[in-house]
């Protein structure tokens, strides 16, 4: 497959961004097309999304459709589908999509390629009944009031961000604790309040390697037979595929998923299981449902009318033609909070890359950086940037037409807010040139959701992985391995003796300098 900025498609992008691109002007294009908005904007499963503000025109998205063609999205695509070891460079196959395939007796129908993958689909489905059984048994046992994840990563972002969105369909009587942090201030803090016998521990890592999570994990142990908890079997459980070390750790609770799940893919597997105590089985398969309906939408829609490719697509525009260098999330919901959080490791841990597939090291840009707060919050912090700074940031809005709470007024100025901010940032507003001049042109996609459910949830997340998955094929990388995070975490192993001991033998000044500062002795 030719390298993306060897195809013809490639130039004839950079000839457009030349001619039609780097002058195009929103204002003029909404005034010249009566059909803009129509044209822009799409329906997709559980999401409607308007791309109308964005600074492209019919010629860019014909050019970036072709880009996709000559690129071999489809066929990539169709090959995770399939259940080709896509990720090369672990030899591993991607499967997460085959988390949310939905079991016959629950209206699924069976994947494409059968023969190769039924037999993880039928696991799958026994894993995830087993699991959820003892979700529902959880939400009956009025002894457990407290439930503490304990994982880092994509064992604890996918949850965390998950539990918190879908709130107001919370078990009440049951509090959800995340730690992450290896800060003992974390884990100290949620204990304090807590009381062994009315306190469950998931200690959730796909490796059950990671030295936060298994710090923390340790730490709640201890914390949980010094204050007189004796039965681990009942307290602690295991999300994880090493099976074996969550056993010699002590736990014989638990629930595992496959190395073809990549942590920040996992919220769909045992991972997931603290969404599901909290909102129960019935509506853990909605979540599951609502984002199958993205994937069969990402699968089987035509490319110009595929919404994760359209906005996957968009975001190579930005990053390689424009040379736009970051992408801010703005959720218009408080319980979407950490969403841009969940966001951040989806797409740079993903596409945070700097080589292709053959290891040879790339002439253009890959990911951007990912930000953002919640609206109307990062209006009255960042928004400033956004509308008069030097940088142009394209705005990924994310608003909720259904209020889930009833306080009168409140609904109205949301929405009114997050309308005004995508229309703000495009008509700008003259003031010769002076302190009070918005120059507008500033792009933004509308992402909207009919209510925050279960499933428009599911779907929203798997339209972010999807479209993550776009611009990594399109840039030839490998969206599913994080080489980069390992040097960090060695090199930690080895500081961590040194802070005991004083030795800075071999290490450069500033380590050694920062090193000593560190120690007491
Ligand atoms: O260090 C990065 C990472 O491997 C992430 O990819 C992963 O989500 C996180 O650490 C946690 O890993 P685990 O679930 O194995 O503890």
């Amino acid at each position: 497959m030719l390298r993306c900025d060897r195809t013809p498609a490639w130039g004839a992008l950079q000839a457009h961004y030349a001619t039609a691109g780097k002058s195009f002007d929103l204002r003029e294009a909404f005034a010249a097309d009566p059909k803009r908005f129509a044209d822009f904007s799409q329906d997709a499963p559980h999401v409607f999304a308007d791309l109308s503000k964005n600074l492209i025109d019919a010629e860019t998205q014909t050019l970036l459709l072709e880009l996709a063609r000559q690129c071999g999205l489809e066929e990539h695509r169709d090959a995770m589908f399939a259940g080709e070891k896509i990720n090369r460079t672990e030899n591993r196959a991607v499967l997460h999509f085959l988390l949310r395939n939905p079991a016959p007796a629950h209206g699924g129908r069976a994947p494409a390629a059968p023969e190769k993958i039924a037999e993880e689909l039928a696991e799958v489905h026994q894993t995830l009944d087993a699991m959820l059984a003892y979700a529902e048994q959880l939400r009956q046992d009025e002894a457990i009031t407290d439930i503490v994840n304990i994982g880092i990563g994509g064992s604890d972002l996918g949850p965390q961000m998950a539990v918190l969105a879908l709130d107001e369909f919370r078990l009440s009587g049951k509090r959800l604790h995340f730690v992450s942090n290896v800060d003992g201030q974390e884990l100290a803090g949620v204990l304090a309040p807590l009381k062994p016998q009315n306190t469950l521990f998931l200690i959730a890592s796909k490796t059950f390697t990671t030295i936060e999570t298994m710090t923390n994990a340790a730490s709640a142990k201890h914390w949980f037979e010094a204050q007189g908890g004796t039965n681990i079997a009942r307290h602690f459980a295991a999300l994880t595929t090493n099976v074996a070390a969550a056993r010699d750790f002590g736990i014989n609770t638990t629930f595992g998923f496959w190395d073809w799940v990549g942590g920040r893919y996992s919220l769909w597997s045992a991972i997931g299981l603290p969404l599901a105590i909290a909102i129960g089985a019935q509506r853990f398969r909605d979540f599951l449902g609502g984002a199958h309906a993205m994937d069969e939408h990402f699968r089987n829609a035509p490319l110009a009318q595929n919404l994760p490719a359209r906005l996957g697509l968009l975001d190579v525009w930005y990053r390689n033609f424009h040379g736009f260098t970051s992408r801010s999330i703005a959720p218009y919901s408080s319980v979407l909070r950490r969403l841009p959080a969940y966001l951040q490791q989806l797409e740079m841990e993903s596409n945070g890359k700097r080589v292709g597939l053959d290891g040879q090291a790339l002439p253009f840009a890959t990911a951007p950086v990912l930000w953002g707060e919640p609206g109307t919050n990062g209006q009255h912090a960042y928004f400033q940037m956004l509308h008069q700074g030097t940088e142009v940031v394209p705005v990924e809005f994310v608003a909720v037409k259904r209020a889930a709470c009833s306080l009168p007024g409140h609904h109205n100025k949301l929405l009114a807010n997050v309308l005004a901010q995508a229309q703000a940032l495009m008509q700008g507003k003259s003031d010769d040139g002076g302190h009070q001049h918005f120059p507008g042109n500033r792009p933004s996609t509308f992402l909207l959701l009919e209510a925050l459910t279960p499933a428009s949830l599911g779907a929203l997340i798997a339209l972010q992985e999807h479209r993550v998955f776009v611009s990594g094929a399109i840039w030839g990388i490998n969206s599913f391995d994080q080489w980069g995070v390992e040097l960090g975490k060695v090199l930690a192993r080895g500081l961590e003796g040194r802070l005991d001991s004083g030795d800075t033998a071999g290490l450069d000044a500033s380590t050694a300098g920062l090193l000593q500062r560190l120690r007491f002795s």
